[in-house]
């Protein structure tokens, strides 16, 4: 289904060649003053100004024939020449029992679906999570929800850290607290134990303790960067125990995942990179793409027009090792053959955005992708009250585990201020704070524009009124009672009419969400879906507050056409947050 400004904008395209115009200026939005007008069209002053002529006379010549389209009730003219149109009930009612009966809501579809390639989450094996990965997975989950809901084929991959120097540290820390164990003894031939020598919990002790060691330790650190090499080198018992490694962290992460309401397609990681990295290295150095410079091989990516530095790629260093620049660019040549994407994006932190030109430019120099294909989709920090990186109450690293509980734990406190639910069972209770509590997670995260830095205030996301995540699901919520108190009054949805000022606010927000859609589609930011979301359970709530519903004294074809307009807000609402990841429960 198409929107009102896009009918309206080639109808009245229609109207501007009519006089000789170029239709394009006949490009209609939605008014900036509600209280005058529906739409408005800005095209009659750049019009008047190519034919020399009056804007304001122009325009009134022009109206008659915008006031002719069908659906449009009014035309008038205000200041130089705006255009300001206002649109029948009928037309508007048309537009919601459109949504009410369109399998997305009135959300639109892509005109020609991409294969997608999402690289999100990217934590790392054993290393602690950081927040920067926590709005990698929530944003990143968003857009492939938004990219698969519009149309594309879209690939979800999580992209681990599993390859680098942690690994090293962590085989030499498990060999000195376990050196018995067959993984570190060259002469065994195997097989090792299908069992972990180490838990996720021994992973999360021994890492930072390893990474201690290291950095007040040479010879230590020298111990695992061997190591490190020689797993990488495919050493068997070291490769044994790094599968552990990684299975262990999956498990974890799969969990976790699990709690946010996150699905990754694949979950692969750099290690995938590393067994194309040799033939790329072959490929690179003969083609003459890398080059020899002081030891190293490098790909040149620097360009005339740089108004930063722009070092060069690093394919292998001069001690020939590669690191996290070969594995990305590895990365490409592994999707390109498994997926051939065409497009990828990397939701990954801002400060990465150095590391991304020089990948995207080395992939498009060695001709593995073009440039315009790969998007870095960075992101701000997430900060504590303090303005640094967000971290856990006793200051220490965050865990993901320990962060969805302590929202959980607000969750269910602000659920007993309120007096929500405490008569309902154990169960269904839980079920409402997980959904409170990710809710405002998610909500406060996605509303924010994507690339700035916000303040994490749990007191503030977790507030049952303003723009926060559980005063939409106290929105949705309080529609579904709506519809389960007329279901059991024998009321049901009829067809829609659009009268009250309410109605008409209502109809023309949800004829608003293909467009918001788009908007957030095309600059990657779920950012535009949570100002829908919010716009849409306002105008709901203005509505409900003057337009009587089941209240005595309601004629049945208006309260039936309210009902349904109810009922197009809650499908559309529920659309709207699935879309950034939000689950609504039924009652709360
Ligand atoms: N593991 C990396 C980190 O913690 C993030 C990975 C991002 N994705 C990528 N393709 N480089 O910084």
């Amino acid at each position: 289904m198409a929107d009102i400004a896009s009918e309206l904008s080639t109808a009245v395209g229609k109207a501007f060649e009519q006089f000789g115009l170029d239709p394009k200026l006949g490009q209609v939005r939605r008014a900036d003053r509600p209280d005058l007008a529906d739409f408005q069209c800005n095209g009659a002053m750049a019009a008047a100004k190519a034919v020399k002529r009056n804007p304001r006379e122009l325009a009134g010549e022009i109206a008659p024939l915008i006031e002719a389209i069908d659906g449009v009730d009014e035309v008038s003219i205000a200041g130089p020449g705006f255009l300001n149109i206002k649109m029948t009930g009928d037309a508007l009612a048309k537009q919601a029992i459109a949504v009410m009966a369109d399998a997305k809501a009135g959300g639109g579809s892509v005109d020609t679906p991409r294969r997608v390639m999402m690289d999100f989450g990217g934590w790392n094996v054993a290393k602690p999570m950081h927040i920067g990965h926590l709005r990698s997975t929530i944003i990143g989950d968003s857009l492939q929800r938004l990219f698969r809901f519009l149309g594309d084929e879209v690939t979800s991959d999580v992209h681990l850290g599993d390859w680098g120097l942690q690994m090293g540290l962590l085989i030499t820390e498990v060999q000195f607290e376990q050196p018995e164990l067959p993984y570190f003894d060259e002469s065994f031939t195997g097989p090792y134990p299908t069992e972990s020598p180490v838990s996720m919990a021994d992973l999360e002790r021994l890492y930072p303790q390893a990474s201690a060691k290291s950095k007040e330790d040479e010879a230590r650190r020298e111990a695992a960067r061997t190591a490190t090499a020689q797993l990488q080198a495919g050493r068997p018992g070291y490769m044994a125990l790094w599968k552990h490694f990684c299975a262990v962290t999956q498990v974890g992460l799969e969990r976790e995942c699990g709690d946010l309401g996150v699905r990754f397609d694949l979950w692969k990681g750099e290690s995938d990179a590393e067994k194309l990295i040799p033939e790329m290295v072959e490929d690179l150095k003969g083609r003459d793409i890398a080059i020899l410079d002081d030891g190293a091989w490098i790909i040149p990516v620097v360009r005339e027009d740089d108004k930063k530095e722009m070092p060069p790629f690093m394919l292998v260093n001069s001690q020939g090792a590669s690191g996290y620049h070969a594995t990305d660019l590895g990365t490409i040549l592994d999707r390109k053959r498994e997926n051939d994407p065409e497009l990828t994006l990397y939701i990954v932190d801002q400060r990465q955005a150095l590391h991304f030109e020089q990948v995207f430019r080395a992939a498009d120099k060695a001709g593995y992708m073009p440039e315009d294909t790969l998007e870095h989709i960075g992101f701000g920090t997430m900060n504590g009250k303090d303005g640094k990186p967000f971290k856990t109450r006793e200051g220490g690293v965050l865990k993901l585990h320990d962060f969805i509980q302590q929202a959980k734990d607000k969750a269910r406190e602000r659920l007993e201020e309120a007096g929500i639910g405490e008569d309902w069972s154990d169960e269904e209770r839980a079920d409402i704070i997980d959904k409170v509590a990710l809710a405002a997670i998610k909500f406060a995260d996605l509303s924010n524009v994507r690339t700035k830095n916000y303040v994490f205030d749990i007191d503030q996301f977790m507030r049952f009124e303003g723009k926060t995540g559980p005063y939409l699901l106290y929105a949705v919520v309080r529609v579904k009672s709506l519809m389960r108190r007329a279901a059991e009054q024998g009321v049901e949805p009829g067809t829609i009419k659009i009268e009250a000022a309410e109605e008409r606010a209502l109809a023309l927000q949800l004829d608003a969400f293909e467009s918001a859609l788009k908007l957030a589609y095309d600059n990657r930011t779920p950012h535009g879906i949570c100002e829908h979301a919010h716009a849409l359970a306002t105008a709901f709530s203005a509505f409900w507050s003057n337009c009587p519903i089941l209240k005595d004294g309601v004629e049945p074809e208006q309260r039936a056409s309210r009902l349904a307009l109810a009922q197009a807000t809650l499908k559309q609402l529920e659309v709207a947050l699935n879309l950034i990841g939000i689950d609504t429960p039924e009652r709360m």
